[in-house]
């Protein structure tokens, strides 16, 4: 197997911009998009190309075992975007404003936008909703941060929602959301994730929008696909999603490794001699000498 120092690929590779995501869109290339929430995620994500890395709220379930993302604060996201931040190189970089970070007023929300960029490293942010968004998306991206839209399922609104069920599948509410998802758009949005939607309301928003959709749970007609990367690594086990492809099972794998590893430690088969550091026999019988003679 030829292995490829990650250092020289992250740094040979290009920066991708929210301007290189629309000409993605407009040369009907696919984006691809995943979460990370740490240093080596970060680097083996950027070292497979992914276009764009979303530092998710998502953390607060997959990482900091909570049932949904409503606990997650704006220090626990800036703490795992800054080690996201060390690890890519050349993906864009989405931090998630987490719940109550946008909503109790615009000012608010342009700070806690603006800690995103200067102190996590990222590139650009995320919000949750339509309509009631619109101000703080024109008075963040009027502050020069891009802004990703978020519409469908939106865990943040899990409890008004009455849990995460897929939306928009009544004619009104999707026809509710290609409006909102227009004036998004029309707001400064650069780009919005379309979750657990019906594919073809996907499909139809995706053709009507110039910037890019990306989709989790609504079908192959959006410009590009995101999934959270400890479903698809099998990392996360209380649930998976109906629309998750799961690519590996790391959580076996790990249990598997532990279980070798204690095995291995209570019968002595480790450290072996090739894991112990050793002094050459001069200096050790030096010490034996030393030792003897203070008695
Ligand atoms: O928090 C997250 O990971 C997300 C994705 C599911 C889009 O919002």
């Amino acid at each position: 197997m030829t292995t490829v120092p990650i250092s020289t690929t992250t740094q040979n590779r290009k920066k991708v911009t929210t301007l290189a995501l629309r000409s993605k869109k407009a040369a009907g290339e696919v984006i691809s998009m995943l979460t990370a929430y740490d240093y080596p995620t970060a680097l083996a994500l950027d070292q497979a190309g992914i276009d764009v890395i979303l530092v998710g709220d998502s953390l607060g379930m997959v990482v900091l075992g909570y049932e949904n993302t409503l606990p997650v604060t704006m220090e626990d996201m800036l703490h795992h975007c800054k080690a996201v931040a060390r690890g890519a190189r050349g993906a864009l970089l989405v931090g998630d404003m987490p719940f109550m970070s946008f909503q109790v007023s615009v000012s608010e929300a342009v700070r806690n936008a603006g800690r995103f960029l200067q102190e996590g490293g990222m590139d650009a942010v995320k919000i949750e909703g339509g309509r009631e968004r619109l101000e703080a998306v024109q008075a963040i991206t009027g502050a020069g941060i891009p802004v990703m839209g978020h519409l469908g399922l939106v865990p943040q609104s899990v409890n008004q929602l009455g849990g995460f069920r897929p939306q928009a599948r009544q004619a009104s509410e999707a026809r509710r959301l290609i409006e909102d998802a227009l004036l998004l758009e029309q707001a400064g949005c650069f780009s919005i994730v379309l979750e657990s939607i019906p594919g073809r309301l996907a499909e139809r928003v995706s053709t009507q929008l110039g910037i890019p959709t990306i989709g989790i749970g609504a079908g192959p007609g959006c410009d590009g696909q995101v999934l959270v990367t400890h479903d698809l690594l099998g990392l996360f086990e209380r649930f998976t999603p109906r629309f998750v492809r799961r690519y590996a099972d790391l959580h076996a794998q790990m249990a598997q490794a532990f279980e070798a590893y204690k095995r291995d430690v209570e019968a002595g088969l480790f450290p072996a001699e090739e894991h112990t550091v050793e002094m050459t026999d001069h200096e050790w019988n030096e010490l034996v000498k030393e030792l003897n003679n203070a008695v």
